[in-house]
């Protein structure tokens, strides 16, 4: 998996990439990533690339030209030359990101993602360049960083060989369609709170289906329309 990210602010990107499990996986070579500054791409001697939009209204807009560019530099470093890569814009007008987009994402060779400031950015150059538009949910942020930064944690630990043994054990959630159940660690009781007594008892079998029972009423209680799908995909209306 190569990530591509074309973006006013690189530094961001890189810091928030090189720590921690994906730190890791960026260090020793199973996730690629290159950053495209932007700003290398100005048409001007200010070196902005947004400009007022047509037909009026507040805010600006950035302009075809150093996207453009910035694309094809990005097109350069491809781990995969011959295959076309995905090309995400991150825009709260996208389809809602899940863990099915991540896991599908995770399948390319190179994953380009392109962030957006102001009001956006120029219609033709989106509708040469974009293959995937994508949003992390309905809100609106500041600037497209965030939201690819979040994408590509999401699809990175979904990467063979970024997550160890431990690690991917201990995030379970929604793979099975359910939120994950609650876990305990020592000591056995704190603030007058026990852990429950079945997860002392050394019963697998019992702990098993305690832990499927609590996965259900923590959907059912929390997450209503995950326990609905849940539910259909076992024929249960
Ligand atoms: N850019 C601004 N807000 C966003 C959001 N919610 N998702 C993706 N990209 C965005």
């Amino acid at each position: 998996m190569h990530f591509h990210v074309i973006t006013l602010f690189p530094d961001m990107i890189e810091s928030a990439m090189n720590t921690s499990i994906i730190g890791r996986a960026v260090g020793n070579g199973i996730v690629g990533l290159d950053t495209v500054n932007l700003k290398e791409f100005s048409q001007n001697s200010y070196g902005s690339v947004d400009d007022y939009t047509y037909g009026g209204g507040a805010g600006m807009l950035m302009q075809c030209e150093p996207v453009w560019q910035a694309y094809h530099a990005a097109l350069e470093r491809l781990s995969s030359p011959d295959k076309p890569p995905r090309v995400v814009y991150t825009t709260p007008q996208g389809s809602v990101f899940d863990e099915k987009i991540a896991a599908d994402l995770a399948t390319a060779d190179d994953v380009i993602f392109l962030c957006g400031h102001y009001e956006g950015i120029d219609e033709r150059v989106l509708e040469e360049i974009v293959t995937d538009n994508l949003s992390i949910g309905d809100y609106v942020l500041t600037g497209g960083e965030l939201p690819s930064l979040v994408m590509m944690d999401a699809v990175s630990r979904l990467v063979p060989g970024v997550l160890n043994n431990k690690e991917s054990a201990e995030t379970e959630s929604f793979n099975n369609g359910l939120l994950e159940y609650p876990q305990y660690t020592r000591p056995s009781e704190w603030n007058g709170k026990k852990v429950p007594p079945i997860l002392l008892s050394g019963d697998h079998k019992k702990i098993d289906k305690w832990r499927m029972k609590e996965s259900i009423k923590r959907t059912r209680e929390r997450r209503s329309d995950l326990y609905r799908d849940w539910l259909a995909e076992r024929g249960i209306y």
